[in-house]
Formats: C-alpha cells, structure tokens, sequence
C-alpha cells in the first residue's frame, strides 16, 4: 500500500455503502477523493446484509418507507437517485438478481458482487482507499477545509464527508463516532435506539414456548402507528422474523405489541364455516389447517382453551374461541439492542443539514450520508436505497 496522500479535495470517513457511492460520484466529476476506514476491509455490512445476498434496492421505494423526526429531508436525495438508478447501477455491472418479495431485489449470488461494483466504480473515479485506518481528531482550518489527524499521519481536505454509519453490530465496525463529530460542530443528535431487531421476552414466556423456536408464521404484527404483515419467528430469546423486525421500529419500552394471527381471515367467520361443513371435527384438527400442530398447542394451552368436536360450540362460545386465538398481545421485555440491529433508529439531526447536498448548515464544506443522519429506512433494501441516494446527492456537489 502506497502512503497516506497529505492531501484530497475530499475526505470520506467510512468506507461502506454511503462512503464509497459517494467516493465514486465525486471523484468522478474530478475531485481527488480518499476514503478512510478503521476496519480491515471495506463494506463489512454490504457483505452480512440480506443473509449475505444483498437485498440491494427495493422496487418501492418511497419516502413513507422512512422514519425521521423530519420526514420531508430525505425526499430530494431520493428522488434525485432513485431505485432505478441503482438498479440501472447493477445491471451495467452484469449481476444477476432477483425480486424476493414486496419488491426487494437482490443478488442472485452474493453480497460481494455489490462491494465488487463499489470498488470498480472508486477505481474508475481514482478515488483512493485506506483501510485500518484509526481517525484521531478533526481540526477546521480557516478560511476553509480540515486537518484530519490519523493514525496513519495527517490529511488536509476541503470536503469533509462522514459516512460512519449507524451503531449495530459494533464487531462489525460500527461506533459512534459519526455523532462524535457531529457535536464537535455543533449538531444536535436525535436519540438513538437499535431498530429491525428481534423481541426479547421474559423467561416465564419463554418457558411456555421452550418447543417453539425455529417455528414460523404469518401475522399481522402492530405496535404504535405501525402494522406490518409478514412471517414472524419464535426464537429462544423471543420473537424475530420480517414482521417482528419492521414494528421493533416502533416499538418502545413497555409498550404491548399486537398480532394478528390468521392476517385476512375473520377467524369467528372461519371457525363457524368449519362447524358447518366438518360438526365432527375437533377444534385442534380445524386449526391444524392454519397453523402446524406446534402452534395450535400452543395457542391452545396459552389461552387455556380445550378442544371439542365444533358441533359442540354454541355460537357465542366459538366467538369467544376466535377471538381468544385470533389477537395475541403481548409486552416484549426488551429488544437484542445493536448486537443484532440492523439499524440505528435517531442520528444527525437533518433539521441543521442541506437535504439538497448533505452539507452542515452549521460548519461549511463538513457533510453527512447513510445512516448516521436521522433517516431509517423498513426493512426492505430501504436502508441501502439511502445509502446510495444521499451519497450521490452529496457527491454530486463536494
Ligand atoms: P455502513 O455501516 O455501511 O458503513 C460505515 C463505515 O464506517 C464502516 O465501514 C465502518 O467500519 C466505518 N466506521 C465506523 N466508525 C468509524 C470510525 N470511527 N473511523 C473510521 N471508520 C469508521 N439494509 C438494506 O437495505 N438491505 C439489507 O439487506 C440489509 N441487511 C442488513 C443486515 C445486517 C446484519 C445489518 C447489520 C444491516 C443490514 N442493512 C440492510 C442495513 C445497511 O447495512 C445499512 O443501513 C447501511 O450499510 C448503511 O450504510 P452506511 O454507509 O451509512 O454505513
């Protein structure tokens, strides 16, 4: 590896989606352009992300897939790059991918094709790279620019871009480091909390569902202002799954989360049908047709219901039955936190940031892209189509 350039017109700090999308699109247009990150290699998350094929985009992308205390900023960005950029990103690449579900496409190999793009595009656009890389201290310079002390000597810049990333997965790489800066300039910094993470519940609950782990089902899963249908998992420290980790994004502690059990099925209605075409047939046998036999024991057991022929329910009964087993509500006794997140709900207050340009409204020629600002996508590939929007945005003017 050659030395540490002494200089760049600018500098990004982090070397993941949003640090070198943002590397590619500056240096493109000119800009010498040098990346810094501490880990050993770049892109860590890029390669863990979507069970390591990258859910890359999402086909739906849209700003009400975003949670921010000011959920108008990220609307610009995303428009001005687009799912079908990145996908038009992909194809000119020649990786093969696929559409999973609701509009979520990745690789059809692996994560690594989209590190493998990333770097390409760096080194068409000579942007420079520098892994193992520890940042020491920031220092404005006047009339404008930055001295940025590293472990691997100093660098002068005159566009600073931090693009360090959310907290989950410390071993992974992520740190605060991102906010640090942030309030060296003054920013304010909207709370943070660990998002898209699985429940966890108290040990009297997980007794009860000790056989349970490994099982899935659909549901309806709602929290606050949230509602989400997907497959929800029982694991052995709680509840996980896609539906279990879109409504963590709303959840708070102590506060109950609702699920739907049979999503679309007015469950009364179902039962009441099964008691006309089959009387003979036991309630646990009707609701094998719904669930597996695991979950229907468990249901059961949980509600402290017995099981009959249906010929022997009276109308009311079996209404009280359904609605028993139909809403489950329960209050999880905490999340995973950023051990297993895959985001970071908070961040850089975009109120004091340029939504046209990711540039501080407090300190010129300082910016912020990805997840360190206060945009958090669903789960989905909303979180890279962030990712990439804001630092194309910002590349586009540093
Ligand atoms: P990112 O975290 O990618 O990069 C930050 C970089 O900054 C890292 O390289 C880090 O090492 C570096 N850094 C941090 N602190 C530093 C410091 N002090 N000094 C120097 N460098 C520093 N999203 C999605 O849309 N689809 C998906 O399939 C998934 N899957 C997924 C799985 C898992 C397990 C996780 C944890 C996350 C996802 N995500 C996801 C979320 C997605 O990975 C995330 O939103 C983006 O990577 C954010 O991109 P950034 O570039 O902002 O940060």
């Amino acid at each position: 590896m050659t030395d540490l350039p002494t200089q760049a017109d600018v500098l990004i700090i982090g070397a993941g989606a949003a640090g070198l999308m943002c590397a590619s699109v500056a240096g493109k247009r000119g800009r010498s352009v040098l990346v810094l990150d501490h880990a050993n290699k770049v892109g860590k998350k890029i390669l863990m992300s979507g069970g390591g094929r990258c859910n890359f985009t999402n086909l739906y992308t849209a700003p009400d897939n975003f949670y921010s205390e000011n959920p108008h900023f990220c609307k610009s960005a995303l428009a001005r790059y687009t799912q079908w950029d990145f996908i038009a990103l992909v194809e000119k690449h020649g990786i093969p991918y696929h559409e999973k579900t609701l509009g979520q496409l990745f690789c059809d190999n692996k994560s690594r094709d989209i590190v493998d793009l990333l770097l390409a595009e760096c080194r068409e656009a000579k942007a420079q790279i520098r892994t193992r890389c520890d940042i020491q201290r920031i220092e404005p310079l006047e009339p404008q620019g930055f001295a940025v002390h590293t472990s691997l000597g100093k660098v002068l810049c005159t566009s600073l871009v931090i693009a360090t990333g959310g907290l989950s997965i410390p071993t992974m790489g992520a740190t605060g480091y991102g906010y640090e800066v942030a309030r060296q300039f003054g920013h304010n910094i909207i709370p943070t909390r660990a998002a898209l993470v699985p429940f966890t519940l108290n040990q009297r609950a997980l007794n009860r569902q000790q056989e349970l782990p490994g099982t899935s089902l659909a549901v309806t899963a709602s929290c606050a202002q949230g509602a989400f249908q997907e497959q929800m998992l029982f694991t052995h420290k709680g509840l996980s799954g896609p539906a279990v980790l879109q409504v963590s994004s709303h959840w708070k502690e102590g506060m109950p989360v609702t699920f739907d059990l049979a999503p679309g099925l007015d469950l009364s209605d179902w039962l009441a049908e099964q008691r006309s075409n089959k009387p003979e047939t036991s309630l646990h046998t009707a609701l094998a047709e719904l669930w597996s036999k695991k979950l229907v024991q468990f249901f059961l057991h949980r509600n402290g219901l017995q099981t009959k022929p249906l010929k022997q329910y009276t109308d009311s009964e079996l209404r009280t039955v359904a609605e028993k087993l139909q809403i489950w509500t329960l209050t999880p006794e905490g999340t995973e936190g950023y051990r297993t997140a895959e985001v970071t709900l908070g961040g850089v207050d975009t109120n004091e940031v340029s939504s046209r340009s990711m540039e501080s409204m407090k300190q010129p020629g300082l910016y912020f892209i990805g997840e360190v600002l206060d945009v958090t996508g669903w789960l989905g590939g909303f979180n890279f189509q962030w990712a990439w929007a804001s630092a194309h945005a910002a590349g586009g003017l540093v």
